[in-house]
């Protein structure tokens, strides 16, 4: 369901992924950009000429603006929670970059604001939106895998010292939360366990092996999800050049490989045929590599705009969007219990607890 209503737009946080929503936006007949805000004037002067909209650094002065009605929530990681709320605070809907925030604590008052104020809250996780992981989630709601037994993410990303250098919070635990697992990897953590279920338990391994940075820049974790199935979970950004970006699905009734978001591999018992099998099948050309695996700034907008074109016919249909705070905050905590299970080398068992 769609609403012939104009929304009018804030973007918050003028950067890298800022000009991606700004471009949703325009394309989107029902969106319009209003304001544009960053700390940094010239950030947002810049934003503003090119896409439109009022440039701001005070964020207060764009929330006071009763034709803004969605706020995308742009700002290094660590800050999400922080505008999100006074976003939800202001009445706003709010579209929250991923991950939703670095701890569990600001997840859930992000979550809580927007709940109590009765505003939506999507959070990016643009590859649940690609036509291949649909696919992959549609095979699994018709029951094909039957029981689950392994699911394989790898994430094998290229990030040069450069990119760390290019903003202060990158690299940090500060505002980044997290390297190769909670800025690149939670896309496909996520992946991981939207099909395979909540993780019951995890080991892992990480190190920083290929950069000046605080953070990991390379992880290797065991995951044992709670329906009984084994998984792995590779990720960096030390991968010269990025080597592959994958999601392996097994079932005892198939087995799927995505590689760069497209099926290279489809094979159930229950074949459906000429279309079953044409739709990915042995055979078939290994996926374009996806430039972003070596570069942040080339995302395209499909995706993104299939989210923010999600979160507008949930507010039309006064629904929840495909990718809520609660299920963004899923992959944040698998993640952190990785992080925890490096640090003590200990196993460590879910749900963790939320204190910070
Ligand atoms: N979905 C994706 O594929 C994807 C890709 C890239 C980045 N991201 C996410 O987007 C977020 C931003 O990343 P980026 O690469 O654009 O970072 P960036 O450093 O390029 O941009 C962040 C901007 O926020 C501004 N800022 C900082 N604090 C602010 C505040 N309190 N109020 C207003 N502006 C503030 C900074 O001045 C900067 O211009 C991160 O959380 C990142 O994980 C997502």
């Amino acid at each position: 369901m769609t609403s012939d209503r104009v929304h009018g737009f804030a973007v918050v946080g003028c950067g890298v992924i800022a000009p991606i929503h700004a471009r949703c936006i325009a394309s989107l007949p029902a969106a319009e950009l209003r304001a544009v805000v960053d700390v940094v004037p010239e950030r947002a002067a810049q934003l503003a000429a090119e896409f439109g909209g009022e440039a701001y650094t005070d964020l207060a002065a764009a929330l006071a603006r009763p034709d803004v009605d969605v706020v995308c929530v742009c700002v290094p990681s660590g800050l999400h929670a922080e505008v999100g709320v006074r976003a939800a605070q202001a009445g706003k809907h709010v579209i929250c970059e991923k991950p939703i925030d670095i701890t569990l604590a600001a997840a859930d008052r992000l979550i809580a604001a927007c709940r109590e104020q009765g505003v939506k809250l999507a959070v990016i996780s643009q590859h649940r939106f690609r036509p291949g992981v649909r696919r992959l989630r549609a095979a699994l709601e018709a029951g094909r895998f039957e029981r689950l037994i392994l699911g394989n993410a790898v994430m094998q990303y290229y990030r040069t010292q450069e990119y760390y250098d290019s903003g202060d919070w990158r690299g940090t635990w500060a505002l980044d939360g997290g390297g190769a697992l909670m800025n690149q990897g939670v896309h496909y953590v996520d992946l991981l366990q939207w099909v395979m279920g909540p993780v019951e338990q995890v080991v892992a391994r990480t190190a920083t092996a290929a950069h000046d940075i605080a953070v990991e820049d390379l992880a290797v974790g065991i995951v044992t999800f709670r329906g009984g199935a084994l998984g792995t979970i590779q990720g960096s950004t030390a991968v010269y050049g990025g080597l592959r970006e994958a999601l392996e699905i097994v079932g005892v009734g198939g087995a799927v490989m995505l590689e760069a978001g497209e099926v290279t591999s489809w094979r159930f018992k229950d074949e459906r045929g000429a279309g079953d099998a044409a739709s990915g099948q042995e055979g078939q050309a290994p996926a374009e590599p996806v430039a972003t695996m070596a570069d942040p700034a080339a995302l395209r907008i499909t995706t993104h705009r299939a989210q923010i074109a999600d979160l507008l016919a949930a507010i039309a249909a006064d629904r929840d969007p495909v990718v809520t705070g609660e299920e963004a905050r899923k992959p944040l905590e698998i993640i952190l219990a990785l992080y925890a299970s490096a640090r003590t080398g200990r196993e460590v068992t879910l749900p963790l607890a939320a204190t910070r």
